[in-house]
């Protein structure tokens, strides 16, 4: 049903136009003594230059990454190292584009493979560079003997400068090559003292951002998992440390300094290495993870990699964020470049989990609308046998106990309540004790013969088989045609293990790796393009898997399946180093919280919610009239700043790391006529008060005028003031206690 498109064939970048701010040079640089010529290439975009080069022996070597050169500048021609010592040959001390295991390679490869003879050498040549058209240039490798060829594709965006880069692996051999390793990219650094910067995190305890000093050897965040995973996200910042003085506190500042990050578009296994070689050089390399990896490729056949982005900032990693904010509504979402600022919505998994039906929904629905949310999502329980979370998943029919009437008359009544409908779907996974398992039993990953681990009482299907595959697009194409649906919730809840493909040769049953993810976006692709208006959120048990991959098909994510207020704090300042507040969706629950028994208030909950894409995920059974009231009111300003909120340039003013006594976020929107800041006071001790909140990012000879959303301040601040004021001077809250919160808007006035 589905083709297997070629879906990352060229790096997903959407420019809109060609601005003069960019230009691609091809320079043909002066002969040195040792080169009688050298190619160059540059790319520029925003605050940033990119260039490389080749070097006498052919290699692609890159020669700058930073702050953008004057146009003029010539870059000198790359010039591979000399032997530093019989234990360092110059193939691993220079550094290259894209190395390949070979010649003496001891530092991280970009690509490795055994030809049909046995010969695992692999040397990458330079052979031509294309531009294509005034954005892009491809770059064509080859081995210095073998039909292996390697185009290497980069793409600036004018607006950022972030980089998107991809590999095309193409095998013109007589016989098969097996790939043990393949990366999207390899970035090299200026040499200096770093910090690097990434996020890990579990199940419900998702997005805490880790900082370390680049030391020797290797640093490598990975997921292992067949999908993105919770443990650690596919994005990395490295900052220059200040002063070169060894002793020095290494400290990533949040809005100064040179910020150097990258993030990979793959929803698979994946890996980044971030290597300081013995020579002080610091590269990162990522890709397809090479644990377990090996794609047979046939002869004729291409394997195309991920596409690894990166950028540069000299505004920190507050700076590097804005522009990944940007850049990922600008070019990475599905409805790129100006995405609808998401609906708020009413999800009833907490508060009903499986037990959905069509008089408990209508109730929720009503009470849910009367507070103005804009969509009701029906989460788990509606299909199948499903009574909990031992059966029923892949039998995706309408339980008839629940919905004698199927879900038209529930649907019917959201719409009519002024809301569309969403759904929750986990269309990969299989329960055992289901009809789809007793009649396909071979249709999930496993090695016959072997135990097949469960988790969560489910197995995992196996996508890479054209069959599943058509089975789960089939399921999705009716329950979208014949239900007027807007939404899907779409879980992934499990990890794979047993990862078997047994329908294939066993040379290449490891292609499961690739081609699994590459159906997924095949099907949510070719779901979008039947479905224009259905809208996806990518949900992994809470934050499994968010990555710039499937954010090119899905319109939102659910960061954690812990909703608690305080906790959410931490973990949405981590989410907002690599993603957007757009896509970040963020629930209020009930109190005390399920997961740590903490009690809050409403108010404080929206607070902590409307710094995202808001939700209600509590039992609205069990409110009171005042706390309709409350959300009614909160719901309402939320929707008159939404847009600053997720689409504006995000300052962390106070940060919530490490649990923090105090936090406060601003945004501003993009021409800086307004601002919205929440605050935070979760612990005051020994009567301290907040502290003085000094703004960021407004325009400072424009009057702003201050308007409470929640809060009040010291006497005698100003109702208006300039932007220098609240900039510089700065306001004092009124805010102390446990979890209390204030939020606030700036307006333009002049
Ligand atoms: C995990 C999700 O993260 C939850 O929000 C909920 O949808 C459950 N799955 C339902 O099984």
């Amino acid at each position: 049903m589905l083709r297997y498109g070629d879906m990352t064939k060229s790096p997903k970048m959407r420019f809109s136009s060609i601005l003069c701010a960019w230009c691609l040079l091809i320079l043909l640089a002066a002969a040195s003594s040792i080169a009688q010529s050298a190619q160059v290439f540059r790319l520029d975009g925003n605050n940033s230059t990119y260039a490389f080069g080749v070097n006498e022996r052919g290699e692609l070597q890159p020669l700058y990454w930073g702050g953008r050169l004057g146009p003029h500048d010539s870059i000198p021609a790359a010039h591979s190292s000399r032997e530093m010592a019989s234990f360092d040959s110059p193939y691993t001390t220079t550094p290259q584009e894209y190395a390949s295991w070979g010649a003496g390679l001891f530092t991280e490869p970009a690509l490795k493979l055994t030809f049909a003879d046995g010969n695992r050498d692999l040397v990458l040549h330079f052979v031509r560079a294309t531009p294509n058209g005034s954005q892009a240039i491809e770059v064509l490798l080859k081995d210095i003997s073998r039909e292996i060829y390697v185009t290497l594709r980069y793409s600036i965006d004018p607006d950022s400068g972030i980089l998107a880069r991809s590999a095309s692996i193409e095998n013109r051999e007589k016989q098969s090559v097996l790939i043990e390793q393949a990366a999207a990219a390899q970035w090299t650094l200026p040499p200096a003292r770093y910090t690097l910067s990434y996020l890990t995190g579990r199940w419900a305890g998702e997005w805490t951002l880790n900082q370390e000093q680049i030391q020797g050897g290797a640093r490598v965040i990975e997921s292992r998992r067949g999908t993105t995973g919770h443990q650690a996200n596919p994005w990395f910042a490295i900052s220059r440390d200040a002063g070169q003085n060894p002793a020095a506190p290494a400290i990533a500042d949040e809005e100064h300094g040179e910020v150097w990050f990258g993030a990979l578009a793959w929803s698979g296994s994946w890996r980044i290495t971030v290597e300081h070689t013995q020579l002080d050089a610091v590269r990162v390399t990522g890709g397809f993870n090479p644990f377990d990896f090996g794609y047979k490729l046939k002869p004729g056949e291409h394997l195309e990699t991920p596409v690894f982005y990166g950028g540069y900032s000299d505004h920190g990693l507050g700076g590097a964020s804005r522009l990944l904010h940007r850049f990922e509504i600008a070019h990475i979402l599905p409805q790129a470049p100006d995405p609808k600022p998401r609906p708020v919505i009413y999800n009833s998994w907490e508060a009903t989990e499986f037990k959905v039906d069509e008089a408990g929904q209508v109730a929720l629905a009503e009470k849910a609308a009367s507070i103005g949310v804009d969509r009701f999502v029906m989460d788990d329980g509606w299909f199948g046998q499903r009574q909990n979370d031992h059966a029923g998943l892949g039998d995706w029919y309408v339980n008839p106990d629940k919905f004698p009437h199927g879900l038209k008359p529930l649907i019917d009544k959201v719409h009519a309540l002024g809301m569309d409908f969403g759904l929750w779907v986990e269309p990969e996974m299989v329960n055992p004790d289901s009809d789809l398992y007793r009649k396909h039993p071979d249709w999930v990953l496993n090695f016959p013969g072997r135990p097949r681990s469960e988790s969560r009482n489910q197995l995992v299907l196996n996508l890479a088989r054209p069959d599943v595959r058509d089975y789960i697009a089939g399921f999705l194409d009716k329950l979208l045609t014949e239900n007027d649906i807007a939404f899907l919730k779409w879980d992934y809840n499990r990890n794979w293990s047993e990862p078997g493909w047994d329908q294939v040769p066993v040379d290449e049953q490891k292609r499961v790796y690739v081609e699994f993810i590459r159906n997924l976006y095949a099907i949510l692709a070719d779901l979008r393009k039947r479905h224009p208006k259905v809208e996806i959120e990518s949900c992994s048990g809470g934050g499994g898997r968010v990555d710039l991959g499937i954010l090119g098909y899905t319109d939102e994510v659910w960061p954690s399946d812990n909703t608690d207020p305080f906790d959410r704090l931490s973990m949405q300042e981590g989410f907002t180093y690599a993603y957007t507040p757009q896509i970040m969706m963020a629930w209020v629950t009930d109190s005390p919280h399920w997961y740590n028994h903490r009690s809050t208030s409403l108010t404080y909950r929206m607070l902590s919610s409307m710094q995202g894409s808001l939700g209600i995920g509590a039992n609205l059974n069990h409110w009171t009239a005042e706390d309709f009231a409350t959300a009614k009111r909160l719901i309402a300003a939320y929707h008159s700043v939404q847009r600053t909120i997720v689409r504006g340039d995000l300052y962390r003013i106070i940060t919530s790391r490490d649990g923090s006594q105090m936090s406060a976020t601003e945004t501003v929107s993009n021409d800086k006529n307004q601002a919205v800041v929440f605050a935070f006071a979760n612990a005051t001790t020994e009567g301290r008060g907040f502290p003085l909140l000094q703004l960021q990012g407004l325009n400072p000879d424009a009057e702003y005028k201050l308007t409470w959303i929640e809060g009040k301040s010291w006497p005698g601040t100003p109702e208006s003031a300039s932007g220098a004021w609240w900039m510089r001077h700065g306001l004092q809250l009124d805010l102390r206690g446990d979890f209390q919160a204030a939020s606030f808007h700036l307006d333009r006035q002049r």
